[in-house]
């Protein structure tokens, strides 16, 4: 698919980042390291919504072997920054003791999110937690915290597509555009 030089969503322009085939192949590459690390551990994939829904679908494709998949809704963001608080909006339901849990997220900025969403996690005494993250800006990092697999360390600057939004809208797209400066 061709990706539209510039697209504009409420008030914002956005031009191409990262195209759909890029993010693809990227996320094979993810997902056969991923194999490698858990081919017989039956993890649990947990997708922290709204973000993942789109990175989660790619990846569990991306691995194939047995695995269970559930998804959280955490919120933090409004607008084009982050609010600082972190709202479980909807819990998990799978039981999480003595499994190995791999945390999905679109993307880690302040890290406030899972920093916060860890500890509940660990409580409930899972057999390991990695977190794979299909971008990351490490010059964003509030909270110290890494991700396990990274799909692309990109600089700080906001970006939508792929499950990404501005205010609502963007998260259909299946390619990744940033802010015009
Ligand atoms: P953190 O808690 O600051 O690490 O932010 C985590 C969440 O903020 C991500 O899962 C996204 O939903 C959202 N977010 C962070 N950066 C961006 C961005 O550039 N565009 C859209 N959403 C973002
Ligand atoms: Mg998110």
């Amino acid at each position: 698919m061709i990706m539209p030089k510039s697209i504009q969503l409420h008030d914002l322009h956005f031009t191409p980042y990262l195209s759909e085939a890029a993010i693809q192949k990227r996320i094979q590459e993810m997902g056969q390291q991923i194999e490698e690390d858990y081919r017989d551990k039956k993890p649990l994939f947990i997708g922290i919504l709204n973000g993942a829904f789109m990175f989660m679908a790619d990846l569990a494709r991306a691995c194939r072997f047995d695995a269970d998949f559930a998804f959280v809704r955490l919120n933090s963001y409004e607008g084009t920054g982050s609010s600082g608080k972190v709202v479980t909006m909807i819990g998990l339901k799978a039981p999480v003791e003595g499994r190995h849990l791999i945390l999905v997220e679109d993307i880690i900025d302040t890290g406030r999110t899972l920093h916060t969403f860890l500890p509940q996690l660990e409580q409930q005494n899972p057999a390991s937690v990695r977190i794979a993250a299909l971008l990351s800006k490490p010059q964003a990092r509030v909270k110290p915290l890494e991700a396990d697999y990274t799909g692309f360390e990109i600089p700080n600057r906001f970006v939508v597509g792929y499950g990404l939004d501005y205010n609502e809208l963007g998260r259909n797209l299946p390619a990744i555009y940033q802010l015009k400066e």
